[in-house]
């Protein structure tokens, strides 16, 4: 049986500027969120939802560092250990803005991003987040050193304003999708757990040149509606077999 109670759980967690009303990684996560909680049906589910943008997680300091660099020396410390590392206010300070954010991430059982792309990349608030959750050893197995992420389900629904698809004028300067890609198996995450929806050419509207591309992007949006549909309807489902094979 899975270590986690059987209740389905979904983290859900926006890093982008914008308000959900104008913002369409804001709009594909909640159609996800609604569509996952719904078809959760009668296994129930808990929801947790944390906005990067409201709530910024402050950036890490030289006092994280240092209380990283003193747990890593001892090995993998379990998370629940860290605390009796802890050696002065500076210390209480960097882990109480870090175990909660930690605890959550290790409670999900699905962890859904919404990620604009800014300059090319992923917005500063989520790397925020991705420093914090990733102090040393704190999603690792302290008896077996296996990842913690590798049982769950990360869904990536990323938003960018222009087009990176072959052929773009700007092919191959994504650095938003593979980065996470890269950041989440690095992690530990199995290629099949780890699942990206990506809405391109958002700005199509608003940007007069781009207005020939409007066609595309009509299609990359719907293709990202139902995208996030589909998934969160798969993903709902094998968490209702997992409940009932765990009660
Ligand atoms: C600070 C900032 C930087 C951006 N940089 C890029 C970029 O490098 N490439 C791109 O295609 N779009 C860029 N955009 C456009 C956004 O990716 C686009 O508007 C996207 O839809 C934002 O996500 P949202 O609608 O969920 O807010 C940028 C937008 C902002 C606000």
């Amino acid at each position: 049986m899975d270590h986690r109670a059987a209740t389905p759980s979904l983290l859900h967690i926006d890093a982008g500027a914008s308000p959900a009303g104008e913002s369409v990684s804001r709009r594909l996560t909640a159609l996800f969120a609604d569509r996952w909680r719904r078809d959760c049906g009668s296994a129930g589910h808990r929801y947790r939802y944390r906005d990067l943008a409201a709530e910024p997680v402050p950036l890490v300091t030289a006092d994280y560092v240092r209380l990283g660099h003193r747990v890593e020396r001892r090995g993998t410390v379990p998370v629940e250990q860290v605390a009796g590392l802890l050696r002065n206010a500076a210390d209480r300070r960097e882990w109480q803005l870090t175990r909660p954010l930690v605890a959550e991430v290790l409670a999900a059982d699905v962890l859904l991003l919404g990620v604009p792309m800014y300059n090319l990349t992923v917005p500063a608030a989520l790397l925020a987040w991705i420093d914090r959750i990733s102090f040393p050893g704190a999603l690792l197995d302290p008896g077996t050193g296996a990842s913690r992420l590798r049982d769950k389900r990360i869904v990536v629904v990323c938003a960018r304003g222009g087009g990176y698809g072959p052929g773009a004028p700007r092919e191959g300067l994504d650095f938003q999708v593979p980065y996470l890609r890269g950041y989440f198996t690095d992690r530990g995450v199995p290629a099949e757990r780890l699942h990206f929806v990506t809405r391109e050419l958002t700005r199509a509207w608003d940007v007069p040149a781009m207005a020939p591309l409007r066609p595309r992007a009509a299609a990359s949006a719907t293709a990202a509606r139902q995208s996030v549909t589909e998934l969160a309807g798969r993903l709902a489902a094998r968490q209702r077999d997992a409940a009932r094979h765990a009660v």
